[in-house]
């Protein structure tokens, strides 16, 4: 008689045969994990096509995966990913990277995103955001999506590589060509081999050659001049160097900084559009809020010092990242025979968390799906357990540029709400999508009212 104990395992979810839940999964995935979380519970199990997947939604179990990063590990897809043109573009950067590469290379680009530093991105990211004021007039109607794509697309180029302007829009283009290729993959229900010479394939490769040789050449230039002092983050991670004097090769760099530039800038545009939108929804946080904005500012221009001065913009920007955290799925799979819990996990096992069913659940949010801003006061912000709240993630991989984006969160709100208040165009459908970031699916039409006070 066998000795060994029956493997422990969750409630398994009940589902179709061989595919499991995949038509709910493609139908809407984060409303499948929030449905199938309020059924089952914290933990749950089903499996797609022998595949065993796990989800967990208990902050404590989260946080003992999110933890030990060398067990569990970025998804395989990453990795399959990148034999594609796609994967390409993309390179080996931090996202992507898994175990002692990865931890080198975060331990390297560690320094860069210190306070001191990021300071001194403000004056980019207010240049922008006026830049963007002066585009707009009061009874416009814009697709805000958009331009706060547009908006962030310009800060990361000028923040990551500060280059001339006829390289830059090249490069800007590129890099966009580059993400919509991405999406329109993602959500084509059929996927040809990369080394296909399909019109896309064939794109997907003018682009990457567009971006490589714009990247290496800014790299060579900088290389023979010896100049690094450019005031940007591929200066700094050009200047990057471990315990034994080694810094990063030509492609490395450039993997990281595209990745940067990528893992950066749409989750910033698209919390600016959800904060957008909320504001709309709920008039007297806009109120409230537009009242900090003029006790403090007035019509000035921001600056560093007055970031502190605006708790409730905090509060504001805080909740906006409870309902909408972008980045709203972490993927991880086991490389080893592990336990979590009371769970018996085997290599290869998927494991699902979403900061979006998380920061829906109304043991930890009281009325969860109500705007309130109130949850984030200084009181109240203490009884948030901070394994309940994830919007950039948890433990070593949490996000690096989660100072940077909250204050070009704060510097380009206080600006544009010190101008114009947001209205929503009547009658539109404003729904989440969850690809890989969450996005709104048909975009958010808003009218700009000039705002006359002060
Ligand atoms: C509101 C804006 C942002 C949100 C919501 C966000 C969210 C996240 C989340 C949730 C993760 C962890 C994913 C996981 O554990 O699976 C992450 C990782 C990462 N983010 Fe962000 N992010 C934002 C802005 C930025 C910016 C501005 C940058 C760079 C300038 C950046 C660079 C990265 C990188 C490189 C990683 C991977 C870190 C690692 O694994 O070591 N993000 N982000």
């Amino acid at each position: 008689m066998s000795m060994q104990a029956e493997r422990t395992l969750p409630p398994n979810l009940k589902a179709a045969p061989f595919f499991g839940p995949l038509k709910a999964i493609n139908e809407d995935f984060a409303q499948f994990l929030l449905d199938s979380t309020r059924q089952y519970g914290d933990a749950y199990t089903f499996t797609i096509a022998n595949q065993r997947i796990f989800v967990f939604n208990h902050p404590d179990t989260i946080r003992d995966v999110l933890q030990n990063w060398e067990t569990f590990r970025k998804a395989p897809i990453h990795k399959e990913a990148r034999h594609s043109g796609l994967g390409h573009f993309l390179g080996a950067g931090l996202l992507s990277n898994d175990g002692d590469f990865w931890k080198s290379q975060r331990k390297l680009i560690q320094p860069s995103f210190h306070a001191q530093y990021i300071r001194n991105y403000a004056d980019t990211m207010v240049h922008y955001t006026q830049q963007l004021l002066n585009q707009w007039r009061a009874g416009d109607v814009r697709e805000i999506e958009h331009d706060m794509m547009q908006l962030t697309l310009n800060i990361a180029t000028k923040s990551l590589f500060n280059v001339e302007v006829d390289y830059y829009d090249d490069l800007a283009d590129a890099i966009t060509g580059m993400q919509h290729e991405s999406v329109k993959i993602l959500k084509s229900p059929m996927k040809l081999p990369h080394w296909m010479p399909t019109l896309q394939n064939m794109k997907i490769k003018r682009l990457n050659r567009v971006v490589d040789k714009i990247i290496y050449d800014i790299i060579e230039t900088r290389q023979k001049s010896g100049d690094f002092e450019h005031g940007d983050l591929l200066s700094m991670l050009m200047q990057a160097q471990d315990e034994h004097g080694n810094g990063m090769s030509k492609q490395q760099l450039r993997d990281e900084v595209i990745t940067l530039f990528v893992a950066g800038h749409e989750t910033t545009a698209l919390t600016l559009s959800w904060l957008f939108y909320l504001l709309a929804k709920n008039p007297q946080v806009q109120q409230r809020l537009h009242d900090e904005i003029d006790a403090t500012l007035g019509k000035r221009t921001i600056t560093l010092d007055d970031l502190k001065k605006l708790p409730y913009l905090n509060m504001v920007i805080d909740e906006t990242l409870r309902l909408y955290p972008v980045g709203w799925l972490f993927v991880r799979f086991a490389a080893q025979d592990t336990r979590i819990g009371d769970y018996d996990i085997k290599t290869g096992n998927l494991i699902l968390m979403s900061p979006y069913v998380l920061h829906r659940d109304a043991r930890h949010y009281p009325n969860p799906d109500q705007f309130d801003p109130e949850r984030f006061n200084e009181e109240n912000r203490k009884s948030i357990s901070k394994y309940a709240y994830l919007p950039f993630g948890g433990g070593p991989r949490v996000c690096i540029g989660n100072s940077f984006a909250m204050m070009e969160l704060q510097i380009a709100v206080a600006t544009i709400a010190q101008h114009y208040q947001l209205e929503l165009i009547p009658n539109q459908q404003i729904e989440p999508e969850p690809l890989v970031t969450m996005r709104p699916k048909y975009g958010i039409h808003m009218r700009l009212v000039a705002r006359q006070s002060v």
